[in-house]
């Protein structure tokens, strides 16, 4: 007779090919039932996102199949997204959200709004539960670039995100009017990345994006300081000054104990729309080169790409706007990646210590 345990045994067997440890011990197994010859399992991924499910499923069918008389597997897929282990006392987790991701770069202006905007609705398709906080609060562009620009409203002493695109957002571009320039300093500063932090009501969010202004200064360090950061996404194009100062931006998050969970290299190359051939306007792979020189993981490249500009001018980022184009593809591959890097976080520092 074919028992549970007989079950979990075999799916003992089964590592998950990122954090190279066993399904079962990683208690990404539940709900194991066995009627005759049937077998049912629940596979609790760690991320909606994961572009490792199929294999991971497949495996599972082959170690059950092992044992002898199963006829019948059925496996429900789920996801939850883990939680990190607080790394410090002084820093708060955010109540009810999964991982804060910081989206930075050294420099101004390599489209860290436009990704971390495509990135947020990116993981959303996949069905996580996403917000996305634009902290750069001299020089908001994520309501144009959703296209939503109402202003928020509060509902049981808490501030409503937006919502657009299947994802929630909020932004300092929200609260003043339109054209108008916000002109604070550093305490300020702090107070209103403290607002949005804690009286915007993210809860249930499996993925809070932050989208940081460029550079390593106040907001940056108010936003590390004040809450816990899963990790950052660095953002850069190919060229040589941009990718020094990314350098500059991993150093900070270094400092700061903030993992880096990849570097993204946008404006990568240009495929002409005419003749369909690539050319490479700045210097392509070079940051993939200098992140892995660094030690640190390449999450992907993305065109330079007219489609993208023009998704960001108009509210509809390309990813919702061109879901299963070739751009969007390679977004929602990153995406992927980025949700496997913090799964990885997350369930190695879980495992190492417990
Ligand atoms: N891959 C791309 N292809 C075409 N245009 C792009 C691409 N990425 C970004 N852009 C465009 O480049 C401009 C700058 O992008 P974005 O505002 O996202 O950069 P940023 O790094 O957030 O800038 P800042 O440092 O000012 O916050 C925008 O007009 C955007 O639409
Ligand atoms: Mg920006």
């Amino acid at each position: 007779m074919i028992t549970p345990e007989a079950v979990l045994a075999a799916l003992g067997t089964v590592n998950d090919p990122d954090l190279h440890r066993d399904l079962v011990t990683l208690g990404m197994i539940e709900d194991v039932a066995v009627d005759g010859g049937r077998v049912r399992f629940t596979l609790v991924l760690t991320t909606s996102a994961c572009p490792l499910k199929g294999q991971i499923e497949d495996d599972c069918r082959a170690a059950v199949t092992r044992i002898a008389g199963v006829t019948d597997i059925a496996i429900k897929t789920t996801s939850r997204v883990r939680k990190p282990k607080d790394p410090s006392a002084d820093r708060k987790a955010l109540e009810g959200v999964g991982h804060v991701i910081a989206v930075g770069s050294g420099k101004g202006g390599v489209g860290k709004s436009t990704v971390a905007a495509n990135l947020a609705i990116a993981l959303a398709r996949t069905g996580a539960n996403v917000g996305l906080l634009d902290c750069d609060i001299y020089g908001p562009n994520l309501p144009r670039m959703l296209g939503a620009q109402r202003q928020p409203y509060q509902k049981d002493g808490r501030i409503v995100p937006l919502e657009a695109h299947g994802i929630r957002f909020m932004s300092m571009g929200l609260l003043v009017e339109s054209g108008e320039a916000v002109v604070w300093r550093g305490p300020m500063l702090h107070g209103a990345i403290k607002s949005f932090l804690g009286d915007v009501d993210w809860s249930g969010c499996d993925y809070l994006l932050v989208d940081l202004p460029p550079g390593t200064g106040d907001v940056q360090l108010s936003l590390i300081q004040q809450t816990v950061v899963t990790g950052a996404v660095v953002v850069t194009t190919p060229s040589t000054v941009a990718i020094e100062d990314s350098v500059k931006a991993i150093r900070m998050f270094d400092k700061l104990s903030v993992p880096v969970l990849g570097v993204i290299e946008n404006m990568s190359y240009f495929v002409c729309d005419q003749c369909d051939k690539r050319h490479d306007i700045f210097s392509s792979g070079d940051a993939q080169a200098r992140a892995l020189a660094l030690g640190l993981p390449f999450l992907g490249a993305l065109p330079l790409e007219s489609a993208v500009r023009l998704g960001g001018d108009t509210g509809a980022p390309v990813v919702a706007a061109d879901p299963d184009g070739a751009t969007s593809l390679a977004f929602r591959a990153i995406a992927g990646h980025l949700a496997q890097r913090i799964s990885i976080i997350t369930l190695g520092s879980v495992s190492a210590s417990a």
